[in-house]
């Protein structure tokens, strides 16, 4: 199995925790849109990159007893904790493993693209994947909010702006989302449908974005954008419940389409 090149550390015990928080950010949005999709009893559904495992139960739940939830990861050790006898947990690499043809009713990615090389291909294996009329949903980050804030604050600005670098600097597309409709279109999805969403926040009410400050503390300020003295400044702000500042975040673009019928 080929390495990927997600550029976090999937064995570490911080990384679930991570993943939780970020799903706690996302899943409303993730789950409405899969009920606008109309999944339901009987389905037979793909999550990719499954992570914690949140999209994963909620699937489970909707598609009940006659349906089938396959939850695929580099690491599976928190899928694996499911106890759900619908679900079943494989691990395997998307960019190089192979999915079959036509047999999932519903494929669900969320921020799992951006980590591959070649997203095209990738995709054309999903829709592969899906039988006729099947739908797709991929949700990935346009990083182009991140660095706006109110009241204006060049600290929060600046540790923005190092983001979106050290990303491109990893060799990952920090506004993967606005190209999605494009993607899905080329795939030869029919019906795309795409919606931007945000959660601007206060930052001590958003620790999602505090831990992943901190993970990527060094890579900051390897960017020569941001410096130790500014990127303390921000934790303060984070663990300080009386801070005011509030931050636009990420914006998720979600995008579903159809496989013909
Ligand atoms: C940012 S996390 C998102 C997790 C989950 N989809 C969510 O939104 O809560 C990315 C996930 O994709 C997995 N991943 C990254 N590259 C992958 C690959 N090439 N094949 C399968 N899974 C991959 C990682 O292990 C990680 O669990």
């Amino acid at each position: 199995m080929a390495a990927q090149r997600y550029i976090f550390n999937t064995a570490e015990a911080g990384e679930h925790r991570r993943l939780l928080e970020q799903a706690q950010v996302w899943d409303r949005l993730t789950f409405r849109r899969l009920g606008e999709i109309g999944v339901g009893e009987g389905w037979r559904c793909l999550e990719v990159g499954a992570g914690s495992g949140t999209v994963v139960r909620w699937l489970a739940d909707r598609v009940g007893p006659t349906g089938h939830v396959v939850a695929t990861d580099l690491e599976t050790t928190w899928l694996r904790a499911i106890e759900a006898s619908n679900v079943e947990v494989r691990e395997h690499e998307i960019s190089t493993g192979s999915l079959g043809d036509s047999v999932y009713d519903l494929i669900n990615l969320r921020l799992v693209l951006v980590h591959q090389p070649d997203e095209q291909a990738v995709l054309d294996k999903l829709v592969k994947a899906l039988v006729p009329g099947g739908s797709l949903l991929v949700e990935e980050y346009d990083m182009r909010t991140l660095p706006a804030c109110s009241p204006p604050d060049d600290t929060w600005r600046s540790v923005g702006g190092a983001s979106v670098e050290f990303l491109e600097k990893s060799g990952l597309d920090a506004h993967l989302g606005i190209r999605l409709p494009g993607l899905l279109e080329t795939a030869g999805l029919v019906d795309v449908d795409a919606e931007a969403v945000g959660f601007p926040r206060r930052i001590p009410e958003i620790p999602a974005w505090r831990t992943q400050i901190v993970e990527i503390r060094e890579p900051l300020i390897a960017t020569g954008l941001v410096t130790p003295e500014q990127i303390d400044e921000v934790i303060a702000g984070f663990d300080d419940e009386s801070c005011r500042l509030v931050v636009h975040g990420p914006t998720m673009v979600s995008v579903r389409g159809r496989k013909p019928a």
